[in-house]
């Protein structure tokens, strides 16, 4: 089926920008979609260069493939436009007439609402104000009121339908992860949407029928920004610090230090069942000792090999994903494929 679909199985930042900029150029889809909110940063190093992308789908990195930001996305101009010049991909971006422009109220409201800030641990970028408007019926800019976007403005939904008539083949991005789901996640500390597989599609304006693979992201470990549960926290200085560091776990928009725990089984058989998911794709495995892959060690010993045996007790779930893709390290190429 035409449409593969990346999910996050823990708390958001698993490596779904890097998984689907991997998966833009090696399958080279005709559209990269992301739907959500700029609370959430997908970081992709691509030629020498680092993207933190806050709204740009992460398969801008291969050339043919075009852009598509659908109706469940909320959009901070400023940001986007910047996200437009660093990525130089403008001319292959479109958006749909009902994506929701985020405005400064939005951003200032969420700011100064210090239970969201504290004790939910928001990112403060205004989403969720902004979400809030739109349930509420309340007067809201949408793209098509936007002058600087107006150019980018198309109707998603026929030109994806469209599109699929002629057999073309997507990539649509998730964001967040099954911990932080408003609908089946770890409430109250979770995001203001579902994080999962069909809300994905319904946000671009897709039926159900054109899921094709469903690639759900995992870490050997769980990380989080903000408040809520982690279970077997590590609380050992010198052990975070080597995540902080060599791990990068750090949060790409909240620039907060990530709280590290230990891989959750619960949450990634939530995560199977809930998202279909068909396939695994595991980043960050050069954190384990015994996957010295970029040296051209090929079998996983120790800790990765443990891992992988865990990984066997995620596959046993229905629909029996298998695991397609182990990332090593930042770089694009730094994919091992099973
Ligand atoms: P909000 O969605 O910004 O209100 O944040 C709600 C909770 O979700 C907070 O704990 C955030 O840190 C977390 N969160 C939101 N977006 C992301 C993300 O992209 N990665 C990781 N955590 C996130
Ligand atoms: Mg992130």
């Amino acid at each position: 089926m035409p449409v593969d679909i990346v999910v996050g199985g823990q708390a958001g930042d698993e490596g779904k920008g890097k998984i689907s900029a991997y998966l833009a150029v090696k399958n080279k889809y005709d559209y990269s979609i992301r739907v959500g909110g700029p609370n959430a940063g997908h970081t992709i190093f691509f030629k020498d260069k680092i993207y933190t992308l806050k709204t740009m789908p992460g398969g801008f990195v291969n050339p043919g493939t075009k852009l598509v930001l659908g109706a469940g996305t909320y959009i901070i101009t400023d940001w986007l436009e910047k996200e437009i010049a660093l990525t130089k991909a403008g001319h292959r971006l479109i958006i749909d007439p009902h994506a929701v422009i985020i405005e400064p109220r939005h951003t200032a409201a969420e700011r100064a609402d210090a239970r969201m800030m504290d004790k939910i641990g928001s990112v403060g970028t205004g989403l969720g104000a902004a979400l809030r408007d739109r349930v509420d019926r309340k007067a809201l800019r949408f793209a098509k009121d936007e002058p600087r976007l107006k150019q980018y403005v198309k109707d998603v939904p026929e030109l994806l339908n469209k599109a699929l008539a002629k057999g073309s083949k997507m990539l649509l991005e998730g964001t967040q992860g099954m911990k932080l789901s408003n609908l089946h996640g770890e409430y109250p500390y979770v995001t203001s949407r579902d994080t999962t597989a069909s809300t994905f599609m319904g946000e671009a304006g897709l039926g159900p029928k054109y899921a094709g693979e469903v690639y759900a992201v995992f870490k050997p470990y769980v990380t989080r920004v903000g408040p809520g549960l982690v279970a077997r926290e590590m609380k050992d200085k010198v052990k975070l610090n080597k995540y902080h560091t060599a791990g990068r776990e750090v949060g790409s928009v909240s620039g907060r230090l990530r709280r590290v725990g230990e891989f959750e089984m619960d949450v990634a058989l939530q995560t199977v069942r809930i998202n279909s998911a068909t396939r695994l794709a595991i980043t960050h495995i050069d954190m384990l000792e015994g996957a010295d892959i970029s040296r051209g060690v090929k079998s996983f010993t120790g800790e990765a090999k443990k891992f992988m045996g865990t990984l066997a007790k995620v596959c046993a779930a229905y629909p029996n994903p298998k695991v397609a893709l182990i990332s090593y390290g930042p770089g694009l190429n730094e994919v091992l494929e099973l």
